[in-house]
Order: C-alpha cells, then sequence, then structure tokens
C-alpha cells in the first residue's frame, strides 16, 4: 500500500521492487509489525527521522513543565499544588525516557541538549505561550495533554522498540493530567462568575493552539508519507485532529463553554464536527521563534543548563578520583 504513496516533493515512497535486499527485508518486518532494535540494521533515513522526532519529542516535554512550573508556587490549595508538583515532575521523567530513546540510536544526550540550546532543534510550539491565569492550567491538561495522548497512542504501536515501549507508561501518565485539568476547569466553572469567565477566556486562547499541535495538513507536511511507510507515524494530522474535536467538543459542552469557532457545526453525515482552519501563519512564526515566549523559553532552559555546571563538573572530576583510585591500587590490598 505504501508504494503509492507520494511525498510532497512529487516523489513517490520508494517500493519494495526498488530496494536492495537488506532494506527489502527490513521493510518486510516492518510490515509484519515486527519491532526494530537499537543494534538491527535500519536505514540512515529512518535513523535520522527518528532521532529528530523523539528528541524533538523529548525536548517538548522537558520545555513544556515551564508554563506550569509558573503556577507551582500560585496553586490555590495545598491539595492542587501537590497535583501540579506531581504533573510536572512527570513530565520532567517523559523527557529522560525519551532522551534514552533516542541515545539508543547513536546521538549523546549533550549534542541533544546543544540543538535545543542553539535553537537548532525544534520543541512543541504550544509551549511558547504564556500561562495567564490558574484556569490556564486546567486547559493545559485538558487540552495540551489531550491533544498530546491523541498524538502519543498511535505511537505506542510505532515501529522503533524503544520508543513504542517508553509511550506505553508516558500515555497512562498522560491521561492522568488530563483529568486533572478537567477537574480543575470543572470546579471553576461551578464557582463565581468571574472564575467561569476566566475557564472561559482560557479556552478561547488555547483552543487554537491545541489544533495546531497535530501540525499542519499531511498535505503540507513534509515527512508524512515515508512516516508512515515506516509505521513511525499511523495516522494523519487530520485524522487525529478530528478526533481530538469530537472528543472535545462535548466536554466543552458538559462545562458550559463556548468553544471560538464560528464555523464549529456537526455534520451527521460524517458523524464529526466541521470546524474552521487553525491561523497556520502564526503557527509557523511561532515555530520560527516568534512566539509570546520562545525567547523566554529557551533563556530558561539555557540558564538551568549553565547553573547545573559545577554539578556536572563536581561528578566528573568525583568520577576521575575514583576510576584513579581503582587502577593505583596496590594488589596487597585486594
Ligand atoms: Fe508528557
Ligand atoms: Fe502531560
Amino acid at each position: 500500500m505504501y508504494a503509492q504513496m507520494v511525498k510532497t516533493d512529487g516523489t513517490r515512497v520508494k517500493s519494495l521492487d526498488d530496494m536492495e535486499p537488506e532494506e527489502r527485508a527490513f521493510q518486510q518486518r516492518i510490515e509484519a509489525g515486527q519491532k526494530i532494535e537499537p543494534k538491527e540494521w535500519m536505514p540512515e533515513a529512518y535513523r535520522k527521522t527518528l532521532v529528530r522526532q523523539i528528541s524533538q519529542h523529548a525536548h517538548s516535554e522537558i520545555v513544556g513543565q515551564l508554563p506550569e512550573g509558573n503556577w507551582i508556587t500560585r496553586a490555590p490549595t495545598l491539595e492542587r499544588k501537590a497535583i501540579l508538583l506531581a504533573k510536572v515532575q512527570d513530565e520532567a521523567g517523559h523527557g529522560l525516557y525519551l532522551y534514552c530513546a533516542a541515545e539508543t540510536l547513536g546521538i549523546s544526550r549533550d549534542e541533544m541538549y546543544e540543538q535545543l540550546h542553539s535553537g537548532k532543534a525544534k520543541y512543541s510550539s504550544i509551549f511558547n505561550y504564556p500561562t495567564l491565569s490558574w484556569a490556564d492550567i486546567g486547559a493545559i491538561g485538558w487540552l495540551v495533554d489531550g491533544a498530546a495522548i491523541m498524538n502519543q497512542v498511535p505511537l505506542q504501536r510505532c515501529s522503533y522498540g524503544p520508543y513504542a515501549r517508553a509511550m506505553v507508561r508516558i500515555c497512562k501518565e498522560e491521561s492522568f493530567h488530563q483529568r486533572q485539568g478537567f477537574d480543575i476547569l470543572a470546579k471553576m466553572v461551578k464557582g463565581t462568575p468571574a472564575q467561569k469567565a476566566m475557564v472561559q477566556d482560557a479556552l478561547d486562547r488555547w483552543w487554537w493552539p491545541s489544533l495546531m499541535m497535530f501540525g499542519p495538513s499531511d498535505d503540507a507536511s513534509v515527512h508524512s508519507a515515508q512516516s508512515m511507510a515506516w509505521k513511525i507515524k499511523q495516522n494523519s494530522n487530520d485524522e487525529l485532529r478530528q478526533k481530538f474535536v469530537d472528543q472535545t467538543v462535548p466536554q466543552a459542552d458538559y462545562l458550559g463553554l463556548t468553544v471560538p469557532d464560528p464555523e464549529l457545526k456537526w455534520n451527521e453525515t460524517k458523524g464529526g464536527y466541521d470546524f474552521g482552519e487553525p491561523d497556520w501563519k502564526e503557527f509557523f512564526e511561532v515555530i520560527a521563534g516568534n512566539g509570546l515566549c520562545n525567547a523566554e523559553r529557551l533563556g530558561a532552559r539555557r540558564k538551568a543548563w549553565d547553573d547545573g555546571a559545577w554539578f556536572r563538573e563536581g561528578l566528573l572530576a568525583h568520577a576521575a578520583k575514583a576510576e584513579a583510585r581503582r587502577t593505583t591500587a596496590p594488589a596487597a590490598a585486594e
């Protein structure tokens, strides 16, 4: 089936007949649903695609801690504070699993950090928007973690073993994140009119950036056809976006909120909602580094890296001393 797929540059994804035996065997294993493991042969382009995708995903988890970390000290109750702290810690854990998964493909942690700090590597554009109120923390859990789940559930079946396995645990934690976000909002909409207005304002600001998280339409997405042939990607961006809208609109109704899209309408024939087009100009601007918080987010990550230098140096010095003791220890002492 993948042989019919056409890439955006007009070239077709290679068919089995065009492949050398090694690559053909690799592709056949993927089509049989087998997992590819780190030490096994893989095409260089497959390795590079995964390094890019997994490291980008890891960076998103790490940078994604910042908008919410901003509210840990200001959460309204001790319970909310503890929950938010646990959630932000989960995101750090997700980043670490994913850096480990990327390392199995031959890139080092230092290289990945360097790519993030120099601005060469991308991370999800959503984290370049500011968190202005407590309702934003609810909206992030509900919408941003909700969209992340939609994207990540199919990745549990991705052809690369370490990535697929990391996703299993990550997805379990993401569903806790989504529920805690929804719970914050469900509480707030039952509060004062000002609290309810705060929730509507958060939805107004986070709705469109959340839809953008699925990426542009697949016709405009550079890597889709090949990634699908490799079973790194299983669904089109538009399919996942549709699923997200269909799942989320009834939840917004339940909360008594208005989704900020005048074109949103139930379509009986397709059994889903019709909805408007996100502002892709804004999306590409944010990706290019011109979002509201790009500079602040990268600045925070660079500062964390610089501030941790003494600790990394200390660890290395300690390891060198331990190694020296081990190699110069007299044999008699054994
Ligand atoms: Fe996460
Ligand atoms: Fe999350």
